[in-house]
């Protein structure tokens, strides 16, 4: 954790769940965090889901966001959704650059940070992804690829994003390797690799680096989840598997604490 900074604990619903399913998700999240919990949540579902979850969770404490937006406002981009309608449509987050994007859809730094930029413009505060691949990481290079990623994909404006949520935009430091896998970095690899974000954010957006959230994601779960939300720099979590399922995701939240 960092001292000051509250922390998120953020959940990736990926390409999973009904309009059923996802309703009675958010409102098993919902239901739980009544009574406060010592973290900002955070629930990100398909664009399809994101209006009826955010109409069911509007006046509690649990956000929505989004798991990708298009670069430009609106236009003829058959498929693809605009941040400024996602707003509309009562997110305040979006997740970008996350690896299944960059794998699935080429997604580059330059992609990522125009996105970012658009996001930041509809006042949505976005969620940046880096992280190695299993290769990178056995030659040594797990801090040069995500010191790369973040120079590429932070636009200047990330200190700032004028998002009625409030704040500066958010890094999520997930090793490839580890999303969906069971395995995690050693606590000392994420220590190590959360203090070098955060010297480079420091080094590029002054005291507003310093109090930016850097998230860990990579199967985070109820069972390990204490352990990494309590190392230097770790401000939260970006959960997939484990937020499937409400109780695992709201053990996470009260770990932060
Ligand atoms: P898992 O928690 O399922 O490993 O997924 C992490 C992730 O990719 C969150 O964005």
């Amino acid at each position: 954790m960092t001292p000051g900074v509250r922390p998120l604990i953020a959940g990736n619903w990926k390409m999973h769940g009904t309009v059923a399913e996802a309703a009675a998700l958010a409102g098993a999240v919902r239901d739980g965090a009544v009574g406060g919990l010592p973290a900002d949540l955070l629930v990100c579902p398909t664009f399809l889901h994101v209006a009826g979850v955010a109409a069911l969770l509007a006046g509690s404490p649990v956000a929505v966001g989004a798991q990708d937006c298009h670069a430009a406002a609106k236009g003829a981009h058959t498929g693809d959704v605009a941040a400024p309608m996602l707003r509309d449509a009562g997110a305040t987050h979006v997740i970008l650059g996350h690896s299944e994007r960059r794998a699935d859809h080429g997604e580059t730094d330059a992609t990522v940070r125009a996105k970012a930029e658009a996001a930041a413009a509809a006042g949505l505060t976005p969620i940046v992804c880096v992280g190695e691949t299993e290769a990178e990481r056995l030659a040594g290079r797990a801090e040069a690829v995500v010191e790369a990623q973040l120079a590429g994909s932070l636009p200047d404006g990330f200190a700032g994003v004028v998002a009625p949520a409030g704040g500066a935009g958010i890094i999520a430091y997930e090793p490839v390797w580890a999303i969906g896998t069971g395995r995690t970095p050693t606590e000392a690899d994420i220590a190590a690799i959360h203090g070098t974000i955060r010297a480079r954010l420091a080094a590029r957006f002054g005291a507003a680096g310093q109090g930016m959230r850097i998230l860990y994601g990579g199967s985070m779960k109820p069972g390990n989840a204490r352990a990494i939300l309590a190392l230097p720099n770790v401000d939260g979590g970006l959960v997939g598997g484990a937020s499937l399922v409400a109780a695992d995701f709201l053990a996470i939240a009260r770990a932060a604490g």
